[in-house]
């Protein structure tokens, strides 16, 4: 028998109802924090923070001591994947990320095969670090992002509205996207693998472009890939665990979880948990999903959105978290006050 896990989001992610519910943000390391600021400036380069494994730790803390979560999120991006496997990427200052864009089959030959994991060692030195600087009862959570979101990235070569460049590809030219898909199903599992050797406990795979799959295309192009990857990740590493956030894969939530697809899956906030969690099969845990702009403007909106999803979610095992990330426009007192109302310790 192994031991019980004695960290709240560890023995949430077991399928315990713990209580108050832990919690954490996505992006909870960021610019609406001023020392984050500080150190981002310090640091150059958006990728030399990620890759300076003194300021990446430095990062990842700042929330930890500033609101104590319950996790600690790796500070890194998802786009340092394609970064390892040979495409050039860039972050432009209130622009967001640029790649060269991959389309052919020439480029996609260019790419590393397999990924090449000693360019990300700096990434496994930041967790290795982490694991004795974090408090002992937070959670160390790895991350990476799911394929269909990266791939629509290196095919654009940076953010669009809908994804149109990349759902084209996949009607245009299947087997392009299929070998795509492919190298990052089994670049993203190694990573992950190396990331619970380096001492993450648990890790999210991020969908954040759920929402512009087609039903035609999204069993092919998100549920099967991230499938490969957790069931690859706990294959090679049992203990691990895995939370999958869908970015507007609402409708597809119910398929995740009789499929046994993740250790917990994360509801975007457009989600209402009061209906949502009756329905869902099997003992998956949860989390989310105050909408951040609640969260910005704070007040009532904030109370009344904590209240409904506490006591939507009662009794089962479930995570606290916002919907989507936290907005560099986020007062610090909000995230103080949405802390002590998740806790019960509001005055
Ligand atoms: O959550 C955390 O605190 C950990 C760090 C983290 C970052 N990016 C740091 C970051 C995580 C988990 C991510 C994931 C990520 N990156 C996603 C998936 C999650 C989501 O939000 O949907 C995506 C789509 C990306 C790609 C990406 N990286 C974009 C679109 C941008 C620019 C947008 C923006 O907010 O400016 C980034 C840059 C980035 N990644 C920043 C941070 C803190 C801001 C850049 C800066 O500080 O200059």
């Amino acid at each position: 028998m192994s031991e019980r896990p004695t960290k709240a989001i560890l023995r949430v992610l077991e399928g315990e109802p713990v209580w108050p519910l832990p919690i954490w943000i996505m992006r909870q390391a960021g610019r609406y924090l001023p020392e984050y600021r500080e150190t981002r400036k310090q640091a150059g380069s958006f990728l030399d923070l990620c890759y300076t494994p003194r300021l990446a730790e430095e990062v990842t803390l700042q929330p930890i001591r500033r609101f104590g979560f319950d996790a600690s999120i790796l500070f890194s991006d998802i786009l340092v994947i394609p970064h390892a496997l040979g495409q050039d990427v860039r972050f432009v200052e209130n622009e967001g990320p640029k790649l060269d864009p991959i389309t052919t089959e020439a480029d996609l030959s260019r790419l590393a095969d397999d990924l090449p994991l000693s360019r990300l060692e700096p990434v496994f030195e930041t967790l290795d670090r982490l694991t004795r600087s974090l408090p002992p009862e937070t959670t160390l959570l790895g991350f990476c992002g799911a394929p269909w979101t990266v791939a629509s990235y290196m095919i654009a070569g940076k953010g669009t509205p809908d994804q149109a460049p990349a759902r084209l590809t996949a009607y245009r030219d299947p087997a392009f996207m299929d070998r795509l898909i492919d190298i990052l199903v089994r670049a993203s599992t190694a990573y992950l693998i190396r990331q619970i050797d380096a001492g993450a406990e648990a890790v999210q795979i991020f969908e954040s472009f759920g929402a512009a799959l087609p039903p035609a295309l999204f069993d092919r192009l998100s549920l099967d890939p991230i499938r490969r990857m957790v069931s690859g990740l706990k294959e090679a590493r049992p203990q691990a665990k895995a939370i999958v956030f869908v970015r507007g894969g609402g409708a597809h939530l119910h398929r995740f979880a009789s499929a046994g697809v993740g250790d917990a899956l994360a509801l975007d906030w457009t989600l209402d948990p009061a209906m949502i969690l009756p329905h869902l099969p099997g003992q998956v845990a949860t989390q989310g999903n105050l909408d951040p702009l609640a969260l910005i403007a704070g007040g009532e909106p904030l109370q009344r959105g904590v209240d409904h999803i506490l006591s939507s979610v009662r009794g089962r095992p479930h995570i606290f978290n916002l919907g989507h990330g936290i907005l560099p426009e986020t007062p610090i007192d909000h995230v103080a006050e949405l802390i002590a109302r998740v806790r019960g310790t509001a005055a």
